[in-house]
């Protein structure tokens, strides 16, 4: 298997009223959950790889995930943006601009 694109979406989940928050409180699971009915919905499994995984960092900026091996970042992603995320990246490699964090 060699994917296109690995797409990592921050799972990491703080308690609440943690300081640093986390995109686990933010919505993190409903954007993965988006992310991968997507996938099966475009039958693209072995073509591009989606993981959840722990804090990547930018945690006030959530729910957060980068795209390789192009390592675009996108930030305050929501399940209403996987359907650009898909049309316009991984499918068309034109990273979605209005969602891009700067790293
Ligand atoms: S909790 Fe998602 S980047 Fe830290």
């Amino acid at each position: 298997m060699n994917p296109k694109h690995h797409v990592f979406v921050c799972m990491n989940q703080r308690p609440e009223g943690h300081p640093r928050g986390s995109c686990g409180s933010v919505g993190a699971s409903s954007l993965y959950e988006a992310m991968m009915g997507e996938m099966e919905k475009r039958d693209l499994f072995g073509k591009i790889q989606v993981t959840g995984t722990f804090c990547m960092g930018p945690c006030d900026q959530g729910p957060v995930m980068v795209v390789y091996p192009e390592g675009v970042w996108y930030k305050g992603v929501k399940p209403e943006d996987v359907n650009d995320i898909f049309d316009q990246h991984l499918l068309n490699d034109k990273p979605v601009e209005r969602l891009r964090l700067s790293m």
